[in-house]
């Protein structure tokens, strides 16, 4: 089942499904692992810890794995293709092409991460070149990784559907990520951003629109030495709005010690109404826990 990707392209049928994964997988991405089998004829699910898009060394580093539980829980989840590439087939040599995407790119993460979305968008690029698949499936967890490839494809004309899914939360409400292994004695303290995010979204269900408060839920709980930044965006451009009206995210990065976490709730409010998508919480403990 564990293929390069000359070969996954080669075995390729029907309608392909393509998960990229970075590794060490929890929840939220076993989730896009069932959404693509359940829709697609063939799914194939890529593994690569892509060093483009790490801008600190150390961060790599630590980048947690564990090779044979990921093969076997994406086997669980339907996968038919583990597609796990070496670096010398994917990149022989430094690339020296690079997919930036303007604007978009370049805030936030791109802001406090130099090159990090530009990383994201040549590798994503390199896998939807060399594997076709028709659907790709990237986690609503990284809101701003979502709008950069969903203009990659745009731009780029990929034939390729971009299927963004719901994020995945643990018991308590802490994004699921492969770092939060990292996070230790920390993790309690990481807490605040989903609290402060959760506190946010419940301004915005009692109408509260305007981004300097919905921000500022933010902000309240999270120690101003920890985050990084709170904005609410405009969801498909990322620029920042002033008021949460038509499809907004509120995105928010913090730092706990060595370990930095992402989260986001997106704010939806337009004719047909207002929803605040704060993703789905895991009824028990994630697996990313079980093997400490
Ligand atoms: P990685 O962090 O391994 O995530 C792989 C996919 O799982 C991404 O689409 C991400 O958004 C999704 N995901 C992660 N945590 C999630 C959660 N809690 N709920 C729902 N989905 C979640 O994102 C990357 O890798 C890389 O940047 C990659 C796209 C593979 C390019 O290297």
């Amino acid at each position: 089942m564990v293929t390069t990707t000359a070969e996954a392209r080669g075995q390729a049928r029907g309608v392909v499904g393509l998960v990229p994964t970075m590794g060490f997988l929890h929840e939220g991405h076993l989730s896009l692992m069932e959404r693509s089998a359940a829709e697609c004829d063939l799914t194939m699910a890529t593994l690569y810890v892509n060093p483009l898009q790490f801008d600190d060394p150390a961060d790599l580093a630590r980048y947690p794995a564990d090779h044979d539980r990921d093969l076997a829980l994406a086997e669980a989840c339907g996968v038919d293709l583990m597609v796990v590439p070496g670096p010398e087939e994917m990149f022989p040599s430094p690339p020296l092409t690079g997919v930036t995407v303007a604007g978009i790119g370049e805030r936030l993460e791109g802001e406090f991460r130099p090159g990090h979305m530009t990383g994201v968008a040549t590798v994503v690029t390199r896998l939807l070149a060399a594997l076709q698949p028709d659907r790709a499936y990237f986690g609503r967890k990284d809101a701003q990784q979502l709008a950069v490839v969903t203009r990659v494809v745009r731009d780029l004309g990929f034939p390729v559907e971009v299927v963004g899914c719901p994020l995945v939360r643990e018991v308590d409400g802490l994004a699921l990520s492969s770092r939060n292994v990292l996070l230790g004695r920390r993790r309690s303290k990481a807490l605040a951003l989903s609290r402060g995010l959760m506190g946010a979204a419940d301004r915005f269900d009692q109408g509260e629109r305007r981004a300097t408060a919905l921000e500022a839920a933010v902000r309240s709980a999270v120690p101003d030495d920890a985050l990084e930044y709170a904005r609410l965006c405009e969801a498909s451009t990322m620029t920042g709005a002033t008021m949460a009206e038509g499809e907004t995210v509120l995105v928010a990065a913090a730092r706990f010690g060595p370990v930095r976490i992402i989260d986001n709730v997106c704010l939806v409010a337009d004719r047909r109404g207002a929803s605040a998508d704060r993703g789905v919480r895991l009824g028990h403990p994630s697996l990313i826990y079980g093997s400490e």
